[in-house]
């Protein structure tokens, strides 16, 4: 495949042909090795596994032998193979004093939001590693935020950006290229090359969105990919599964989802920046009966949570929730025609 790829961030994309180009490409060399040089794997084993998805040491050494037992058969025999993909790849399992998780934690990348405010909220962006969720009714500005960060991860480093490319998964066919343009510009990016800088595709149902989710994997290192965006998470996986007696298998698919992202974003270091809905609580009388849509599973999965609503005079309020970390304090910001800018 040519450095650029066909897919680029234009409002007409054949969606079909850019997931059969992905599938039939070769995956990109992630590690040094191949899943055929580990012990116990041959061929028809090292198709199996592609097929379900893991297509590098990487995804194996960190599978549980549980959901690799479904590819394979045995779970004696999927403990074997992950051990093997652990010490090829050389990985230990010992423990780490919290000062050398500190020290680790200084080297954390971000993507600044462009905001002054919003970043000393965040702690200086939307942090590489970790999923960031935007939660807010409609109109509340998280497919403005998207926009703003597919631009954003482009500029240079020390410039808020990561010198690199995004990847955006629209699930609503909200993804305005025209703001792109506008953005780009405002940020004294050429237009052109920040359109060619979003590899773009729109999901169709859940499963094409677990589906594309997968494929990123083989291009997010050999495109530069530093940001995944997946706007919205939760839509398809609420109109597919509709009312109580569907929301144990919602539950546990879009649970998988979600791991399937936070491999993402540990695994091929990347920000994965996805939006949720809010939806309103019968049960709550007292206090916001609005919560966000996805319960448990989407407050547990997403490391850092953003909760976006409207002020007056078309200004926007940020506020962190449920945050390991940071103070419940809010930011105040503006959209306008050059995207989201301080007050
Ligand atoms: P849903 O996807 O419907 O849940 O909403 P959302 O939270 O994604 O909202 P979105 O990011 O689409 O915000 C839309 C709002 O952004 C509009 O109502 C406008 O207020 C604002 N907006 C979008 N484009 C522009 C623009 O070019 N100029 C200005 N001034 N505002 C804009
Ligand atoms: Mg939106």
């Amino acid at each position: 495949m040519p450095r650029k790829p066909k897919a680029k961030a234009k409002a007409e994309i054949d969606v079909e042909e850019m997931v059969k180009e992905i599938v039939e490409e070769e995956p990109a060399p992630l590690d040094q090795f191949k899943l055929e040089d580990l012990e116990g794997v041959g061929r028809v084993t090292a198709q199996k596994l592609r097929d379900a998805g893991y297509y590098s040491l990487r995804d194996v050494a960190y599978a549980s032998a549980h959901e690799l037992a479904l590819v394979i058969g045995s779970e004696e025999r999927a403990m074997n193979i992950i051990r093997s993909a652990q010490r090829l790849l050389g990985y230990g399992h010992e423990f780490i004093t919290a000062k050398e998780l500190f020290e680790k934690r200084k080297n954390l990348e971000y993507i600044s939001t462009g905001v002054r405010a919003l970043d000393g909220l965040l702690g200086g962006g939307v942090e590489v590693g970790s999923i960031t969720e935007l939660i807010g009714e409609f109109g509340a500005g998280k497919t403005q935020v998207c926009h703003q960060l597919a631009v954003m991860v482009q500029l240079p480093r020390g410039s808020g950006g990561l010198g690199a490319r995004a990847l955006y998964v629209d699930t609503e066919g909200t993804f305005r290229p025209e703001r792109i343009v506008q953005i780009a510009r405002h940020r004294g990016l050429d237009p052109e090359q920040a359109l060619e800088n979003i590899v773009y595709a729109r999901a169709y149902n859940s499963d094409h969105q677990m589906l594309l989710i997968d494929e990123a994997k083989k291009i997010i290192e050999k495109e530069n990919i530093k940001l995944v965006i997946v706007d919205s998470l939760i839509n398809h996986f609420r109109s597919e599964y509709p009312g109580r007696e569907n929301l144990a298998s919602r539950q546990q698919k879009l649970n998988k989802h979600i791991s399937q992202l936070h491999r993402l974003a540990s695994l091929y270091e990347v920000a994965v920046v996805v939006t949720n809905q809010v939806m309103s609580a019968p049960d709550v009388f007292f206090g916001n009966p609005m919560r966000p849509a996805g319960g448990n599973i989407m407050a547990h999965g997403c490391t850092y949570r953003i909760w976006l609503r409207k002020g007056k005079e078309g200004k926007r309020i940020a506020k962190i929730i449920d945050s390991p970390m940071h103070a419940e304090k809010e930011a105040v910001f503006v959209i306008t025609e050059n995207g989201l800018e301080d007050l």
